[in-house]
């Protein structure tokens, strides 16, 4: 049988990859003038991850231009909550509006229907065949307490109140709707892997509101019942685990969830990551995208710090998203210096 030569599924096995693997999160999106184009005429991003067609070209748009190692599927964590009953709508410039829960009857009235998503699976398919060997696909889902922040409190531009209060005193009500999205995103993420999905990420990005008791209960707890319910079905699916901000916690998170990798944001100093983290299980990260825009030298240089110091199990990418602002062409530059590295 002829050997799949992935570096990024090496990084993730504990092998040696024959070049550092890397890739971006949102690899995809507003800095490429492709996406731009594709945007103006699909006209709603939800739309556009809801149209096959679409979301694959958009998939793959960032694969054409540069030699990532991985493609992430086009598509965003508020889907799911959007197939639980909720209406989501994108605005321009406004980022995503999704209805928040009100109370108790409209949190017992959610109910998943997984029929509003098969366009998603249907783009992993899409991608999967036109991946060449070498480039893994990579799907995602938005972790449990994340996507309840945006369910209790819609978009609150980064505040949650309305969760942070749930958690304090709504304990009940926070439980059973962690539990609808643990199961939710169990089908989901399920029919990417059966779609084609290689390697799986989960986006805890507001983990970073929560602090001690609160971080195990709401953030490691359902992660790691969503990632053993995954490993019991597809032990050989590696998960990439992102809790944004969680500063001192990513410790206990990498060892209590199960995740196979941690994607450490730029906050998190190497050193201790090297000390605390890197002994336990690979890590991806964690380039500030700021750095990204400036390009050159000032790139060049803070890549190199992470890859002298993070060695060949490691998988290159920014510590959060690939902004707007992004030229193009530091990109390739970046994707160039990261692979010409010696492992
Ligand atoms: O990384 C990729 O290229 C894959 C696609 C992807 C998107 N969103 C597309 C997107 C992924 C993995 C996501 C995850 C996502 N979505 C997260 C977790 C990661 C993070 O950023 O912390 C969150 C919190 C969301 C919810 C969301 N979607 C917000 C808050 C916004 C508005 C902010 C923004 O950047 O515009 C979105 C919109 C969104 N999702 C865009 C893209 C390309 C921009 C849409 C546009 O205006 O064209």
């Amino acid at each position: 049988m002829y050997k799949m030569d992935k570096p990024i599924l090496n990084v993730l096995k504990g092998e040696k990859p024959k070049h550092i693997p890397i890739w971006l999160m949102r690899q995809a999106g507003r800095y490429l003038p492709e996406y731009r184009q594709l945007r103006s005429k699909a006209k709603n991003f939800l739309n556009m991850c809801l149209t096959p067609e679409w979301a694959t070209e958009i998939t793959l748009q960032p694969i054409r231009r540069y030699n990532l190692d991985a493609a992430i599927l086009f598509a965003d964590i508020l889907l799911v909550p959007m197939a639980l009953g909720l209406h989501l709508d994108f605005k321009e410039g406004e980022g995503p509006l999704l209805q928040a829960i009100e109370d108790e009857t409209s949190l017992e009235i959610l109910a998943f229907d997984d029929k509003k998503l098969a366009p998603v699976y249907e783009t992993v398919s899409r991608v999967k065949e036109k991946l060449d060997h070498s480039v893994a696909l990579i799907g995602f889902c938005g972790a449990p307490w994340t996507v309840a922040c945006y369910m209790i409190d819609g978009n609150s531009g980064g505040n949650f109140i309305k969760s942070k209060t749930w958690v304090h005193q709504r304990k009940d009500l926070l439980d059973k709707l962690l539990n609808k999205i643990i199961d939710a995103s169990e089908i989901y993420l399920s029919k990417q892997v059966e779609a084609g999905a290689e390697v799986l990420q989960i986006f805890d990005s507001w983990a970073g509101l929560l602090q001690g008791n609160d971080f195990s209960r709401y953030v490691i707890e359902p992660t790691y019942k969503l990632v053993s319910r995954l490993k019991e079905k597809y032990p050989d699916i590696p998960i990439i685990g992102f809790p944004r901000e969680a500063k001192e916690l990513y410790e206990p998170y990498i060892k209590q969830t199960k995740v196979d990798a941690l994607s450490i944001d730029y906050n998190v100093d190497l050193d201790w990551a090297l000390q605390h983290l890197k002994t336990i299980k690979p890590l991806q990260g964690n380039l500030n995208p700021e750095i990204l825009i400036k390009g050159g030298e000032p790139m060049t240089k803070a890549a190199e710090i992470i890859l002298s110091k993070m060695g060949p199990q490691h998988i290159f990418n920014l510590g959060h998203g690939v902004t707007p602002l992004t030229p193009p062409e530091n990109v390739s530059q970046l994707v160039e210096f990261v692979h010409n590295w010696k492992v």
